[in-house]
């Protein structure tokens, strides 16, 4: 892939950003072809992936820019209704990018899947049990999913915990069955939930209690991805802004989301307005995404921001992300919509492991833009910028034209259509 770094982008037409696709990114017109038909995802399709299909649902599919990622260049595509996400995304990946880019990991891909267990007479002897049959138990799991096995995966460990067991109230009392199970590049519902089902009749065998719920955990907080940035302040400065100033900004917003949750889920909002789209571009399941996030940044007992920003000794701005991402590149949506492979081969993603990693790298450039502008214009000029733009290009602008036009705009206050085709019809005279 060549450099992900492609100036004035923006002002092109769809059509030319296509073509600039696939002669500056090396994209095969049947690469491409998924953007051009006019239902990409066919009915026929959709009505073998859910029930009661009466039709699609299309959404803007654009590009975020300028990502560096260990030193490898990403166009990311990002799926989503909102304006002003896919630019402050590139804008932010721009300042990270000269100061060397995103550093990223991730862990090896374990899921957790559950099994809930009531009934017992005994619970501390039923636990002990189930630890004394571990082998047989993993064995067992392994044998009902041996496909995942021979990709080098499969259930790994488990462990047992009692839950509520001073109740007074039977319901309460429980033993949890924590199945460990490494789903390589899959996202792995069904081999998680395949597993857990069939070892559920040895665990009622060797507890001599009933099993219940069988279900994977989305809290998947041993399959995490990290990224980290460290921004020298003079890539900061913005308008009368200094580079210190927005650092300390930032900072100071990043406190403001660590200790107050009505401010945290506005903070972790905007990380999501990042991780969503690539999610859903991906054919993933951002629901999972979604609870399993959420529940993360609750992880210390209060609901906190998902990222941090500091200051380093040498005065940068220092941000970093982690949040369990059970998403997959096999299986699913991800390889029957035809734009999810679209998404996959436009960032060469190679693994899941490598696709939670670009993912959380768009979170934190994420945050970092909506922390950016409010701690120093506010998000409306922003907004006000690009809803500008739009009205002169539906006016008739093009080229440097729309720039010219949409500042016009802002100056006299009248962001309207009619307003700007009189703007086009003078500078075109
Ligand atoms: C808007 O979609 C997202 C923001 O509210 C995020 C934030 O407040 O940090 C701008």
């Amino acid at each position: 892939m060549k450099s992900s770094r492609i100036p004035g982008f923006y002002n092109l037409s769809v059509e030319q950003r296509r073509d600039l696709l696939k002669k500056e990114l090396d994209f095969s017109a049947e690469e491409l072809s998924s953007l051009y038909i006019k239902e990409p995802l066919s009915t026929e399709t959709a009505d073998k992936m859910i029930e009661n299909v009466i039709g699609t649902f299309q959404l803007p599919f654009g590009l975020g820019l300028n990502f560096l990622i260990n030193g490898k260049d990403y166009v990311i595509p990002m799926v989503i209704e909102e304006a002003s996400v896919v630019a402050s995304a590139s804008h932010i990946a721009k300042i990270v990018r000269s100061a060397g880019g995103f550093h990223t990991e991730a862990t090896e891909r374990v899921m957790i899947g559950q099994i809930q267990v009531v009934g017992c007479s005994d619970f501390h002897a039923a636990k002990q049990a189930i630890l004394n049959e571990k082998e047989v138990l993993i064995n067992a799991a392994n044998a009902a999913y041996p496909s995942i096995v021979s990709r080098g995966g499969g259930a790994e460990d488990l462990d047992v915990r009692i839950l509520n067991e001073d109740s007074d109230s039977s319901y309460g009392k429980m033993l949890v069955v924590h199945m460990y199970i490494n789903t390589c590049d899959a996202m792995g519902a069904n081999i998680i939930n395949t597993m857990v089902e069939s070892v559920a009749p040895i665990v009622e065998e060797i507890t001599n209690g009933k099993v219940y719920l069988r279900i994977l955990s989305n809290y998947a907080d041993k399959c995490l991805a990290r990224a980290r940035c460290v921004i020298p302040p003079e890539l900061l400065s913005t308008g009368d802004y200094s580079g210190e100033e927005v650092r300390d900004g930032v900072i100071h917003a990043y406190e403001f989301a660590a200790s107050d949750p009505y401010r945290a889920v506005t903070h972790n909002k905007g990380i999501m307005n990042g991780i969503d789209p690539v999610v859903i571009a991906t054919g993933n399941d951002w629901r999972a995404v979604e609870a399993g996030s959420h529940a993360y940044a609750a992880r210390h007992g209060s609901y906190g921001s998902m990222t941090t920003w500091s200051k380093d000794q040498a005065g940068n701005l220092v941000g970093e992300i982690e949040l369990p991402m059970s998403i997959g590149t096999v299986g699913g949506a991800t390889r029957v919509h035809p734009l999810a492979e679209l998404s996959l081969s436009l960032m060469s993603i190679e693994s899941a492991k490598e696709l939670a990693q670009v993912i959380v790298a768009v979170g934190l450039a994420q945050n970092l833009g909506a922390l950016k502008a409010l701690a120093t214009d506010g998000i409306q000029k922003g907004h006000m910028a690009l809803h500008s733009r739009s009205v002169a290009i539906a006016a008739g602008a093009s080229g440097e034209m729309i720039d010219i036009i949409a500042e016009k705009l802002i100056e006299e206050k009248e962001i309207r259509v009619g307003k700007a085709k009189e703007l086009v019809e003078e500078y075109t005279k």
